[in-house]
């Protein structure tokens, strides 16, 4: 991940950032971060980069001129998202750090004195983010905070994945309160549950904590929380059904936009997914009005959706699906014991076996830290993965190690990740795929129902999903879908 800042004061940044985990993470080049003086960029002879505004009002604006010259270098006529940062933008929270933590290169605008020519923001501001109601001297401090919380989502920037995972915001909840070293302090006792050695015990004691502390400090959010756990539980009356909405929302990937009854829209503003189940037509209908515009995969288990969403998003059915998801309370056994997490190092091989998805989403997979790959005498034969959604799958063996339980072994040990995350593993397999099917089967899976898929043809003609995928899963009632016995 590449970031630019554009700034008057380079010096600042780069001070503030080169310390701690970000300035480990500059050293070992998973990041870089460069400071661009919009001075440098100024045609004006004494180095003049502001002046005062037209239509009178206090203070000095900066021009127009140095900061479009200084952008330019920078992309060199490339597309890079910008951020100028401006109390006058989004507010800026962990969501969008997520988003952004995406992206491969990142412009920082910075403003001061009394801000930016409106023209040349017109020209080069994707987004407008602000990091909270108050206002200060300049963007340099907002661009350094919103570096360090985007920088420690890329992945291998922290060393403990699970950190980002379970800390502060993660699924709508603030943090458990922690303790270390000693035992007692000022007479106040480390709780003994901590103590105990019992992880499952001390699991859900820091989930009770962090729902204590959010109700507490955070009524906003606590309420969000209770309003999903509910959503949850109802669906989980339809488990096998619902199962990928169950595990956006439990993850905290998945956003409800509409929730009443058996009506439910949720969705998945990283992997741009949309899954929505409805009673009837017309609520479809209507749910689909609130579908997001940048939406590129949509999944619903209702097959009188399928002309809804194909004539509204101009797609067709392309596949029919089996949902499947494990919910024992066992691990699988993995028979294959070479299986390691994959690296860039890894990416030209997976780019060229897996030709379903794009090469680009085949990187992005890798660098989220969630492909892994199967080696035989140091020799990588095979990958499995987990999709941007959350749902397992990218599963490809080398036809020469076919049949030798190397495909089994990777699903199994994804299986297991997964649980060891605390997901519940669930995947979604074409229902023409025979080999997939019977690799479930021999992990001890039947079927149950089946779903359908569709994919958007006509993407030049809709500007507004331009590049999307529509994918629609189409549950035929007392049919099967391919699911882990419970
Ligand atoms: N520039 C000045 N104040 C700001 C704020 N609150 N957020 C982002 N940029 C700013």
């Amino acid at each position: 991940m590449k970031f630019h800042i554009l700034t008057l004061f380079p010096e600042m940044v780069m001070q503030g950032l080169n310390t701690s985990i970000i300035g480990r993470a500059v050293e070992k080049n998973i990041i870089s971060i460069d400071a661009v003086n919009i001075r440098d960029y100024t045609t004006d002879k004494h180095g003049k980069v502001d002046d005062y505004t037209y239509g009178g009002g206090a203070g000095m604006l900066m021009q127009a001129q140095p900061v479009f010259d200084a952008w330019k270098a920078i992309t060199e006529g490339k597309k890079v998202r910008t951020i100028y940062v401006t109390p006058q933008g989004q507010t800026f929270n962990q969501k969008l750090a997520a988003e952004l933590a995406r992206e491969e290169e990142l412009i920082f605008l910075c403003g001061h004195y009394e801000g930016i020519d409106e023209r040349v923001l017109e020209e080069t501001v994707t987004d407008y983010v602000s990091i909270g109601d108050y206002v200060l001297t300049g963007g340099e401090l907002p661009a350094m905070v919103m570096i360090d919380a985007i920088s420690r989502l890329v992945p291998e920037v922290l060393h403990n994945e699970v950190s980002a995972e379970t800390e502060s915001f993660h699924n709508d909840l603030l943090e458990y309160p922690q303790y270390s070293r000693p035992e007692e302090w000022h007479g106040k006792r480390v709780p003994e549950v901590l103590l105990s050695g019992n992880h499952g015990k001390i699991v859900e004691w820091r989930l009770e904590q962090a729902k204590k502390r959010t109700k507490e400090r955070r009524p906003d959010l606590y309420k969000k929380y209770i309003q999903k756990e509910q959503l949850i539980k109802r669906l989980s009356k339809d488990k096998r059904n619902n199962i990928h909405i169950m595990e956006s929302l439990s993850r905290g990937k998945g956003e409800i936009l509409y929730e009443k009854g058996k009506n439910v829209l949720v969705y998945d503003r990283d992997s741009k997914v949309c899954m929505i189940t409805v009673e009837n037509r017309e609520m479809g209908e209507q749910l689909l009005t609130l579908v997001p515009n940048d939406v590129q995969l949509f999944t619903t288990s209702q097959g009188f959706m399928n002309d809804l969403i194909c004539s509204r998003f101009q797609c067709q059915v392309l596949h029919e699906c089996f949902q499947i998801c494990y919910t024992q309370r066992e691990p699988l056994s993995v028979k294959h014991k070479d299986i390691r997490q994959l690296t860039l190092e890894h990416l030209s091989y997976v780019q060229e076996h897996y030709q379903n998805e794009s090469a680009e989403y085949m990187k992005e997979r890798i660098l989220a830290g969630v492909m892994y790959g199967a080696f035989v005498e140091g020799q990588l034969v095979g990958f499995v993965g987990e999709h941007a959604e959350g749902s397992l799958g990218l599963l490809y063996v080398e036809e020469a190690y076919r049949g030798t339980g190397i495909g089994k072994s990777l699903e199994a040990y994804m299986i297991n990740r997964h649980r060891e995350w605390g997901y519940i593993p669930y995947g979604h397999v074409i229902v023409e795929n025979e080999i997939s099917r019977e690799l479930q089967e021999s992990l001890g899976l039947y079927l149950q129902k089946i779903i359908s898929g569709g994919w958007n043809e006509n993407i030049e003609n809709n500007a507004c999903i331009a590049g999307a995928t529509v994918v629609i899963f189409e549950c035929c009632e007392n049919e099967m879908v391919l699911c882990y016995r419970v």
